[in-house]
């Protein structure tokens, strides 16, 4: 069935990591074939739209972040034709399918990089990157002191053909993933034969990798300082690395394209910067959406996400566009585990400690977790779910230390100190990194891992994990599954205008709020056991006991 032009407005979309999604071939990766065998599954979750996390040729340098080549599948995935035939298959089931587009760099094996390493400084081929000649006597300092998302520099120096040091290049993220130059007008088109490419094929969607660092000011370049944390970024769009101003024209030209298609595509920017200017990027003659990432770093927290509603209700209204809500993703720790960890706690020490540096309470990350989602469900607007948050899985935190992939891993080192001295070659590990919410889904609990595939999972799968399999919680009455089946299949359902009203409570712990419809949503944050008010009751995320809503709970009622 032919949508909408505004069908994403209020959509809920599923995020898809091909590689641990599902492995058809058993040779440990998941892949095309894999997420075709799994329509049903993804029907059954009453999903508008998937969105898939690359799946491009790749060294996975980051995880498949670091594209070689923008218009193929990797080999280890499929090809185009299973591509294409898993597009027909979710269409087939009314869901639309999002690709990742990663804009700001390539992977250094891409055609482009390597005819770059090969030609001169000044060359065509090098002016797609951005290279520059080093700082110091001979060239051997970086041209700036700006460091890496991955850390430590953005800088990594070439060799010359010959064997002699080089200049350098620029990497936001690893060495792997050299920055293009987007000033270039070759690097401009490419990426608009990219969109077409995808679009062609019957891609309904785009989701924009860090959107916000395409352009750079290559005048101040060589002033550029640490300036890693978006929230350090100057916010009138003249920073000389992050959400220019002048980077909105390219998402200006590709709306262009977008709306050569009927419906016409649609597009999420990832932008990590301040609420207000994110919404630039989604203004409707741009990308159309931007994510809202203000609930990832969030307490479970009453006021926190009053405020976070309202305040993102308003900027989405002003700039035309609908809001977007996420609780999960590829990069964070699952909010099953940020929520049933005590306040306060460190992520990134507790992720390095193996999970030892604080105590996890399931019990009450589940029930936190599956209230805040229905809570988020109810809300107007776009919600963006993350694969194994409908089995309520928790962060893998013990992953060893041999089975790490991601590049924060190996970036984020210190040597070891014995005496104030730096002693041999050992070095120490600052941050683990985001593996422990990629590792591949659970689907039958009696099977080689886990039914992901035949014998092995390219990130290792806990024991615990056969117990949040879907075959574990398939029909399952009081399962995360049989939760999330119904509170989104109910949406679909209730899922109205684009308004919300709050209804003032007894009690600061409790929201309460309704749309038009009469359709509401009530959570008990934190609070006593709360009288619910007159209405059916339409689904809730744990019992309601003796009419009274416990702590830690949502329900939906019907006036
Ligand atoms: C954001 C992606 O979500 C993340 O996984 C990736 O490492 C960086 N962008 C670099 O592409």
């Amino acid at each position: 069935m032919k949508k909408s032009a505004d069908w994403w407005r209020q959509a809920a979309i599923y995020q898809i990591y091909p590689r641990s999604f599902k492995d058809s071939d058993g040779d440990g990766l998941g892949d095309i074939k894999g997420i075709t065998s799994k329509v049903d599954y993804l029907k059954s979750l009453s999903l508008d739209a998937v969105w898939l996390s690359p799946f491009y040729p790749s060294a996975l340098a980051d995880g498949g972040y670091d594209v070689a080549d923008y218009r193929n599948v990797d080999p280890r995935l499929g090809t185009l034709k299973d591509f294409d035939k898993m597009v027909k298959a979710l269409h087939d089931a009314d869901i639309s399918v999002f690709v990742d587009i990663v804009p700001n760099h390539s992977s250094d094996q891409h055609a482009w990089f390597q005819e770059a390493l090969k030609s001169p400084s000044g060359s065509k081929a090098r002016d797609r990157y951005i290279f520059r000649d080093g700082r110091g006597k001979n060239g051997e300092l970086p041209p700036s002191d700006e460091i890496s998302h991955f850390a430590p520099s953005a800088w990594t120096r070439t060799k010359n053909p010959d064997g002699t040091p080089g200049q350098w290049y620029m990497h936001l993220f690893a060495p792997e993933q050299p920055d293009f130059n987007w000033d270039n007008r070759e690097v401009q088109l490419d990426f608009l034969k990219t969109l077409r490419f995808w679009a062609d094929r019957g891609v309904d969607g785009f989701r924009v990798d860090v959107a916000h660092a395409l352009k750079k000011d290559f005048k101040r370049l060589h002033i550029a300082k640490k300036n890693m944390s978006g929230f350090e970024i100057v916010q009138n769009g003249t920073d000389i690395l992050f959400d220019r101003n002048d980077v909105h024209e390219i998402y200006r030209e590709w709306r262009k394209v977008f709306n050569e298609y009927d419906p016409p595509r649609v597009a999420v920017a990832e932008a990590y910067v301040q609420a207000k200017r994110r919404m630039l990027y989604a203004r409707p003659d741009e990308l159309g959406q931007a994510f809202n990432f203000d609930l990832l770093g969030a307490d479970f927290d009453a006021a926190k996400f009053k405020k976070t509603i309202t305040d993102n209700l308003r900027l989405a209204k002003s700039e035309g566009s609908s809001s977007t809500w996420v609780l999960d993703n590829h990069d964070r720790v699952r909010h099953a585990t940020r929520y049933g960890l005590p306040k306060g706690t460190n992520l990134i020490q507790w992720l390095l400690s193996d999970g030892k540096s604080a105590k996890l309470d399931r019990k009450l990350g589940a029930a936190r977790a599956n209230a805040a989602t229905m809570l988020l469900l109810s809300l107007p607007g776009c919600t963006y779910l993350y694969q194994g948050e409908e089995l309520g899985l928790f962060e893998v935190e013990d992953i060893p230390q041999q089975d790490l992939q991601d590049p924060t891993w190996f970036r984020n080192v210190v040597p070891q100190m014995v005496k104030g001295k730096v002693s041999g070659l050992a070095l120490i590990h600052t941050e683990k990194g985001r593996d422990g919410c990629r590792v591949p889904l659970p689907w039958e609990s009696r099977k080689k891992s886990f039914g992901f595939g035949k014998e092995k999972s390219h990130l290792p799968q806990p024991e615990w994990f056969k117990d949040f399999a879907v075959d574990r919680q398939d029909g399952v009455k009081g399962s995360t599954l049989t939760l999330y089946r119904s509170a989104l299949a109910l949406r679909k359902q209730l899922q109205t205008s684009e308004e919300l009203r709050w209804i003032a409570t007894s009690s600061n712990q409790v929201l309460h709020f309704t749309r038009p419809n009469g359709w509401q949503c009530i959570t008990n944050f934190n609070g006593k056991p709360y009288k619910l008010p007159k209405g059916e009751i339409l689904l809730s995320s744990a019992p309601i006991v003796a009419g009274k809503l416990p702590a830690n709970t949502t329900v939906w009622l019907k006036a």
